[in-house]
C-alpha cells in the first residue's frame, strides 16, 4: 500500500453552498469515535511528531492548507492538503509531521478511537525500534 493513502470525500457542489460528506464504515474505513480539528496554528509552527500504535485517522484541510510528512520506518513521503474534499488516511505506526499551515487552515481529523495518550509513540527512536526484530 502506498505511504500516501488518499481519501476523497463526497463533495456536493452547489451554488447555494457546498457540502462535504464522509460516512463511517461506508467510505471512511472505520467507525468514527472522535473528531477534532486544529485551527489558528501560528505561522512556522510544526505539529505532530508522533505515531500511533492502533489509531487510524482521516485528515483533511476543511479550509486553507498544510503539509504532511509521513514516515513508515522505511520511507518518507510528503503531501499537500489544500482541498476540502481531498484527505489522507493515516494508518497505525506511521510517524507524521505537519507543517506549512496557512493562517486560515482548519485541519479536520476523524479518528477511530477515543483519545488515549498510551497509544502515542512520541519518541522517534522508539518508533524506529518497533520495526527491529527482537
Ligand atoms: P497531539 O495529538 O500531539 O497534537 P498534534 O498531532 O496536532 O500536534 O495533541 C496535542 C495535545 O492535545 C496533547 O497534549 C494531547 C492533547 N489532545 C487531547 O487531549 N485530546 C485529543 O483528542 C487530542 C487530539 C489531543
Amino acid at each position: 500500500m502506498s505511504l500516501i493513502e488518499r481519501f476523497s470525500f463526497q463533495h456536493l457542489v452547489n451554488p447555494a453552498g457546498s457540502i462535504v460528506v464522509g460516512q463511517a464504515g461506508i467510505d471512511v474505513p472505520f467507525e468514527i469515535k472522535r473528531i477534532y480539528f486544529l485551527h489558528d496554528v501560528p505561522t512556522g509552527q510544526s505539529r505532530g511528531a508522533h505515531a500511533h500504535k492502533k489509531l487510524i485517522q482521516v485528515a483533511v484541510c476543511a479550509h486553507g492548507s498544510c503539509r504532511f510528512r509521513l514516515d513508515n520506518g522505511v520511507e518518507t513521503a510528503e503531501v499537500l492538503l489544500s482541498k476540502p474534499d481531498e484527505g489522507i488516511v493515516i494508518r497505525p505506526m506511521i510517524w507524521r509531521d505537519m507543517y506549512d499551515f496557512s493562517s486560515d487552515c482548519i485541519l479536520l481529523v476523524l479518528a477511530s478511537e477515543h483519545y488515549d495518550e498510551s497509544d502515542y509513540i512520541r519518541d522517534y527512536k522508539e518508533f524506529q525500534n518497533a520495526f527491529r526484530p527482537r
